[in-house]
Order: C-alpha cells, then sequence, then structure tokens
C-alpha cells in the first residue's frame, strides 16, 4: 500500500487505560506493607483492597457474594468444585470455548459434553435439551468476547431439568442482557482479569453467586479449606471443613484490578460508540452479515464480527484489510476443543485413571470429532473479528469501516 497508510491503531481496553490510578493503589499496598489479603502487619485486620474489589464487584454485577482468586482458569475450577461437579457428572460446554473451560471440567473428573454454537457464537438453550442425559450436573455458558449469551431460555431450559448454570463471563465483564448484567443470571459466574481482558491486574480472576453455599464452598476451596473470620462475616460458616486448594488473590493483584473495575463503564461506553459508528455501514453488504446478537443493548462492542457466506472469501478479505492495518483476526486464541492437543488421546489428564474418558472404547469417541460439530465448524470457517481498543479513536473506527466497504467490493463484489 502507498506510504500515506494510515497507522495501526493501538490495541487494548483495560491494559490500555493502566494510569495514575493504579499507581496510586499499588502505592498504597507496598507504604502499609501489606500484600496479604487476609491480614496486614498487626496480623489482626483485613487490609483494604480485595475486599474493597470484592465489594464493589457484587455492587457492579448485582449479585450476593464475589470472591477474588488468582485467575479466571482457577475461577472456573473453584466454581464447578463449589456447585459439586465430580467424578460420574457431565457438563455441557460449547465446543467453541476457551482452553479453560474444557479442563476445569475435566480437572473435576466430570466429563465436557460439547455443543454447537449458533451465529451468536454463543450456545443456543436447544444444545441443552439435545444433549442432557441423567448425568448433566451443570452447563457452561461463555459469553464470547462481549456479547451475552442468550441467558432467558438458557436458564429456563437448566433449571427445568435441575441443571446449574455456570456463566463464564470471562471475555465479557460489564456485559448486560435484559438490563441485568451477565454474571447474576446464572447459579455462578466466572471472570477472568488476564491482560488481554476488560479489566486486568495482569491474572486474577472473580466467582460470584447468590447462593450462600456456594460462596462458602467456594471460599474453602480457594483457600486450602480455610474459611476465616473475615468471610464468616459475610455469610456465617455452615459446611464441614474439607480440603480446597490454594488460589487465592494478593492485595497488589486486588489493587489494580479496584482501579480497572472503575473504568469498566468507561471502556464499554467508548467501544459501544466505535462500533456504532462502524457496524450500521456495514449491514446490507451482499453475501456478508453480522454476528447475531440477542440484546443489542447490552455487549461491549469490542469486538465486531463479520460473516462471510463464501468461506472461500475469507482468507482474501483478511489479507486485504491487514494491507489497510486493520486489525482483525480468524482466530481469537479460542478454536474448538476437539481439535485440541489434550484431544488426541482420552488419556488427557496427568495420571489416566483420572480422566473422564478412560473407559472409551473407540476415540475420538463420538461428540468429540469435527464431522460432529457441522454448525460450529461453518461458521466458525466463515468470520472474521475486527478488534477494537478503547483508545481507537472514531476516524481509526471510520477507517476500518471504510476498508471493509472497499474490500467487500474487491473480493465479494
Ligand atoms: C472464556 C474464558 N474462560 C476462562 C479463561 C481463563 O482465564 P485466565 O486466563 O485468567 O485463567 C479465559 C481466558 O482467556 C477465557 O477467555
Amino acid at each position: 500500500m502507498s506510504s500515506s497508510l494510515r497507522p495501526r491503531p493501538v490495541p487494548g481496553l483495560g491494559s490500555a487505560l493502566i494510569g495514575a490510578e493504579e499507581e496510586a493503589l499499588v502505592l498504597d499496598v507496598l507504604r502499609r506493607k501489606e500484600p496479604f489479603r487476609y491480614y496486614g502487619t498487626d496480623f489482626k485486620s483485613t487490609p483494604p483492597m480485595v475486599a474493597t474489589l470484592e465489594k464493589e464487584f457484587r455492587e457492579y454485577i448485582g449479585t450476593d457474594y464475589a470472591l477474588a482468586v488468582n485467575s479466571g482458569t482457577g475461577a472456573l475450577e473453584v466454581a464447578l468444585a463449589a456447585m459439586g461437579v465430580g467424578p460420574g457428572d457431565e457438563v455441557i460446554l460449547t465446543a467453541w470455548s476457551w482452553i479453560s473451560c474444557f479442563t476445569a471440567i475435566v480437572r473435576t473428573g466430570a466429563r465436557p459434553v460439547l455443543a454447537e454454537i449458533d451465529e451468536s457464537l454463543n450456545m443456543p438453550a436447544t444444545e441443552i435439551a439435545r444433549l442432557v442425559t441423567p448425568r448433566t450436573r451443570a452447563v457452561v455458558v461463555v459469553h464470547y468476547q462481549g456479547v451475552a449469551a442468550d441467558m432467558e431460555p438458557i436458564v429456563l431450559e437448566a433449571h427445568r431439568r435441575g441443571i446449574f448454570v455456570l456463566e463464564d463471563c470471562a471475555q465479557s465483564l460489564g456485559a448486560s442482557y435484559r438490563g441485568r448484567k451477565i454474571g447474576s443470571w446464572g447459579d455462578v459466574a466466572t471472570y477472568s482479569l488476564q491482560y488481554n481482558k476488560v479489566a486486568t491486574c495482569g491474572e486474577g480472576g472473580m466467582v460470584v453467586t447468590r447462593d450462600q453455599r456456594i460462596y462458602e464452598r467456594a471460599v474453602r476451596l480457594s483457600d486450602l479449606g480455610n474459611y476465616r473470620p473475615y468471610h464468616a462475616t459475610i455469610v456465617p460458616p455452615h459446611e464441614a471443613a474439607f480440603v480446597g486448594g490454594q488460589y487465592r488473590m494478593s492485595e497488589l493483584q486486588g489493587a489494580v484490578a479496584l482501579a480497572q473495575l472503575r473504568k469498566v463503564e468507561q471502556i464499554r461506553a467508548r467501544c459501544r460508540a466505535l462500533q456504532a459508528r462502524i457496524l450500521p455501514r456495514l449491514a446490507g453488504l451482499k453475501g456478508l452479515s453480522l454476528r447475531k446478537n440477542p440484546d443489542p443493548d447490552g455487549d461491549l462492542g469490542f469486538e465486531p464480527y463479520l460473516l462471510l457466506d463464501n468461506p472461500a472469501h475469507v482468507a482474501p478479505f483478511r489479507e486485504k484489510l491487514d494491507a489497510r492495518n486493520v486489525n482483525c483476526g480468524a482466530r481469537t486464541g479460542t478454536y474448538p476443543q476437539y481439535n485440541r492437543d489434550y484431544m488426541k488421546s482420552p488419556h488427557m489428564t496427568a495420571h489416566p485413571a483420572t480422566s473422564p474418558f478412560r473407559d472409551c472404547q473407540e476415540w475420538p469417541a463420538p461428540g468429540y470429532r469435527p464431522a460432529d460439530f457441522p454448525r460450529t465448524e461453518s461458521i466458525t470457517g466463515r468470520f472474521i473479528a475486527l478488534p477494537l481498543g478503547v483508545l481507537y479513536t472514531d476516524a481509526d473506527a471510520d477507517h476500518i469501516a471504510d476498508s471493509v466497504i472497499a474490500v467487500h467490493g474487491e473480493v465479494c463484489g
């Protein structure tokens, strides 16, 4: 392209806004010399950062309890075990989902049962009816890249059958559905605060729930079985002690995460404004549709998706956008579970006896082969992601829309 090519805009959501607010809270932790969440230098008082983060998080989501942990993966492991998912159980999960959604289920001893996505790139409620068995204990609903799944029919379908709903909100902190924040619809929800997420502290996670028992179990699972006095002030303990892992968040992570949580609405507003400059201009382009969205008032808007009718158009379309310095991708780190390395044999766990697939006679077993997912294969082979950053300018957004229209004319015209 010519030397007048527009420079590539700087990507990033919360990470791009790290600044004075994060700095001030981190310095506060360091100056007090109190980086541990459960006690400070007097070994008695509760330091403020993680506790305040949990309080503001549950208020923001509109739920009763929030527990900070050290990653989104840790949040999934804790939440699944807190619901009582374990060996012999099945958990329904979209095949198109992040590594941890699958591995966290496997690590409880339960078997992930893979569902198709629809054009929203999320799970439709009809997949629960198709895949449920007497062993189904839970469904993990991933709100993929800023757009809520269609929660009302999902929750109705799952609860009618006595199945728990876990909302994985790792990629969608701040999105809402029918006027309520996602994470407040299911029995439990998890979040990630990893670097690429809406809000970040490098590594971090959150478990939220309205259920006192799930909260207490999650606390114990995250802290070596302990239920410390701080949590007893929130919910008095009822459960017999059991063995837990160590998934605690530090005050340093909590400080950054707190400053970032306070910026989520700003990030959401900016990304939605950028998206609103782009999407209306693309409606009606022949052979191209936009990601289905069950509630256009609620999404975060940081990653519009184009779905091309013709899969052969995807590679040239992307190359031409890239040549115009438009950030775009066919993948976002997510790809189908059935194509992942750990799926090469049913002995996918560190110790083969703990694999939920150890008794499978053939592998890949039915339900774990690409041919079993015609809809997911078709959709994911046809889309182009247009990631936006919170620092993108209006002119950057206009350049994206201009480029898509021009490239559409060249490739699909
Ligand atoms: C849908 C989903 N779930 C869980 C996770 C895991 O989060 P973390 O990287 O904080 O462990 C991610 C991270 O990318 C994710 O996208």
